[in-house]
């Protein structure tokens, strides 16, 4: 039986997409059977950063005609992908909650034929995909380090705490200039959260730095960065992340020194 984990953000363009793509490619690349499902359905780019393309079949899976299983697009990169393409017209007037509803019991159903199933949400919350989150085994909040970051994941722990009763969350803090940026973020919203007793375990699973210029070329060639630079620090990043985030759930490799190892050997 997989895990579904959410990655999520306060405000948009935090890297979600970038971190979720690429969480997923390290977790493949350790012989996991990875699925991504892009809930960002009327901005879905999902499929562009892992060279697929796009069918209609959502589509037709909203209109009843398929079932969701038939809606996996196969990448070259050993990752499954589920995403509504650019096909958008009439997603709209099916963003309700009756199918929403439909759709997550749906995807639990996937979590059979997958280890991981990560869903790549639209920027924010709202009521209408609460229910995402709550079927959801952990959560990852991608932050960047700038000084409104503090106050936006604050926001979004307390509301997964309150609607959701998440006691336990991973953090990712992407676009950092150096480690000590993220290691200070994580210290503050524990400081602010202690402040007003809220109740969160918040794990820091790895800074993720700032690389304009590789990012960029890893989008033109639709390949995960982290397969792309193999021998970069935002791969020792990702694998850093993938390591500590399975060491918590208790997947963890024998060979403790890997922890260490993974994140030095790329500085
Ligand atoms: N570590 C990084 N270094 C440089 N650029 C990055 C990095 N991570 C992401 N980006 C760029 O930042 C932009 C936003 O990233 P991304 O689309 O992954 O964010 P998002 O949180 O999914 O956004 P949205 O909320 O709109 O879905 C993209 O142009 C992406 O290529
Ligand atoms: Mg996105």
């Amino acid at each position: 039986m997989g895990r579904i984990i959410s990655f999520s953000s306060g405000k948009g363009g935090s890297g979600k997409t970038f971190s979720s793509v690429n969480f997923s490619a390290e977790l493949a690349s350790r012989g996991n059977r990875v699925l991504i499902f892009d809930l960002d359905i009327n901005c879905s780019n999902v499929f562009i950063l892992l060279h697929v393309k796009p069918e209609t079949k959502l589509q037709d899976y909203f209109e009843g005609n398929i079932p969701l299983r038939e809606c996996i697009l196969k990448s070259e990169h050993g990752i499954d992908v589920i995403s509504a393409g650019i096909n958008v017209q009439r997603f709209v007037q099916f963003e309700n909650d009756y199918n929403l509803s439909n759709l997550a019991t749906d995807l639990k159903e996937l979590k059979d034929d997958y280890d991981y199933i990560i869903i790549d949400y639209a920027a924010g919350i709202n009521q209408m995909v609460m229910r995402f989150y709550a079927m959801s085994d952990d959560i990852v909040l991608v932050a960047n380090p700038e000084i409104t970051a503090l106050a936006d994941l604050y926001r979004l722990m307390k509301m997964l705490h309150v609607n959701n009763k998440t006691n336990k969350m991973y953090l990712l803090v992407n676009k950092v200039k150096n480690i000590d940026w993220a290691i200070n973020l994580h210290k503050e919203v524990k400081k602010v959260s202690e402040k007003f007793s809220l109740k969160i375990d918040l794990k820091l699973l790895a800074p993720i730095l700032f690389d304009d210029d590789k990012v960029m070329r890893s989008v033109q060639k639709r390949t995960p960065l982290i397969k792309l630079f193999p021998k970069t620090p935002i791969k020792g990043g990702f694998a850093l992340a993938v390591t500590r985030y399975l060491d918590e759930i208790g997947e963890s490799l024998d060979d403790k020194d890997i922890k260490s190892k993974t994140f030095s050997n790329f500085f």
